[in-house]
């Protein structure tokens, strides 16, 4: 029972602040996004993963020797260590990708030099390159695996979009795929302290080591209100199969309380800036593609505009990242279960950033839950309990 000395708790820490950043700006009533001061936009349509990478993690863009020695350092590290090969084949049809690429990156410092941490922010950055570079190496890999084919080193001359497509099929990918998955990499770099950020800030808190603190985020990001809903979004247009069907699923959906995945988010009431550049890509891809991509298309935008017109303005439940990924995704030839893990890969600048800043003034997170159980309850032995 509630009495005059109750906190007040704020469930799920909606709306609490807990750190200042120059890293990302989200303004949720505009739907608008920065990145270092850069709009999302402005990113998407001009720059490179690699580039975005730099400019989450140094604070600037780079010049263009910058650029080039960085990405040869990501793309470096791009190609795996055997041991990590070995790793991925011995859990590869065991694991679901997303726990395969937990597992690598908690294993990973076993297959790095440096064994013992240090609080350097050079080698902090350098840490970050080899994590950046080598999770996308990772999702790449489980993709060839599952496919399966073996492991393929990167391409030293291409980008990290590039060699993902390029790794997972052993083929020259086409461009247009190619600079479609940069865009979608760029469009999930980063994004302030969600659920899997925060989770990753607070593990490296308590001063654990860089890799520690992303497999944290690695974990968050999993589940289905984070970055698992791409997956359950492509699932819920799979089950609608027909875009006929689209209302009526909708509506059967709504009525029985469940959630549509893609959905709402915390901090956007309006239209997720993210999902605005991807609804564009789908419908530049509405024409000309498999009849599966097409389906799913028409299926998607047919409940994008019946989600608005129900939610819309009247809760502020709009389009998020994550719903129209799927299609996309399938259109570039990605399968489901490493929507996630890609992700992943995509997000893991924005995560070593924000660990990186954090530590520079760190402060242990641990806060504080109120307690409204008994107190000194008689200890009963266990012959006596009923
Ligand atoms: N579909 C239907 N109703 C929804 C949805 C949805 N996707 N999202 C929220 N609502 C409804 C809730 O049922 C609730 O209704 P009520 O007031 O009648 O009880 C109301 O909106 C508020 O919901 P909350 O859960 O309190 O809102 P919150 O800000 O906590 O939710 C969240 C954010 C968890 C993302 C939610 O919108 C959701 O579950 N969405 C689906 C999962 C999803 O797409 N996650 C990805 C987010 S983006 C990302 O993480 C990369």
């Amino acid at each position: 029972m509630a009495d005059s000395s109750t906190p007040t708790i704020i469930k799920g820490l909606e709306g609490v602040y807990f750190t200042e950043t120059k890293i990302c700006k989200v303004d949720g009533l505009k739907g608008r996004l920065w990145y270092r001061g850069y709009s999302i936009e402005s990113l998407a349509k001009n720059s490179s993963f690699e580039e975005v990478s730099y400019l989450i993690l140094y604070g600037r863009l780079p010049k263009k020797d910058e650029l080039d020695g960085f990405k040869a350092r990501l793309i470096s590290s791009m190609a795996l260590d055997n041991g990590i090969v070995e790793l991925l084949k011995s859990l590869n049809g065991k694991m679901l990708p997303m726990d395969i690429l937990r597992t690598a990156v908690s294993a990973m410092p076993a297959f790095s030099e440096k064994k013992v941490y240090q609080n350097d922010s050079e080698e902090h950055i350098a840490e970050s390159i080899e994590i950046i570079g080598r999770i996308a190496g990772v999702v790449a890999t489980i993709g060839a695996m599952m496919n399966n084919l073996g492991y393929s080193k990167p391409d030293s001359s291409r980008g990290i979009a590039y060699n993902i497509l390029y790794m997972m099929t052993g083929k020259k990918p086409e461009e247009k795929a190619a600079k479609m998955l940069d865009v979608m990499m760029i469009l999930h770099a980063e994004h302030s302290s969600n659920a899997s950020t925060f989770s990753t800030i607070v593990a490296g808190s308590t001063m654990a080591d860089l890799y520690s603190a992303i497999t944290a985020g690695i974990c968050a990001l999993k589940g289905p209100l984070h970055g698992g809903a791409d997956e359950k979004a492509l699932d819920m247009m799979k089950d609608i199969g027909d875009p006929n069907n689209t209302e009526k699923y909708i509506e059967d959906a709504l009525a029985g309380k469940k959630r549509i995945m893609g959905f709402g988010h915390r901090v956007y009431k309006t239209y997720d800036p993210r999902a605005k550049v991807i609804k564009a890509y789908l419908e530049d891809i509405q024409n000309g593609s498999t009849m599966e991509v097409q389906t799913l298309t028409a299926i998607a935008l047919k409940a994008e505009k019946l989600m608005i017109d129900k939610l819309g303005e009247s809760k502020g439940i709009w389009p998020n990242v994550d719903f129209f990924s799927g299609p996309v995704y399938t259109y570039i030839g990605i399968p489901k279960s490493l929507f996630t893990p890609l992700f992943a890969a995509s997000r893991s600048p924005g995560w070593c950033a924000h660990m990186l800043e954090y530590w520079q003034d760190n402060r242990l997170i641990r806060p504080l839950d109120y307690y409204n159980g008994q107190l000194d309850i008689p200890y009963t032995p266990i012959d006596q309990r009923k």
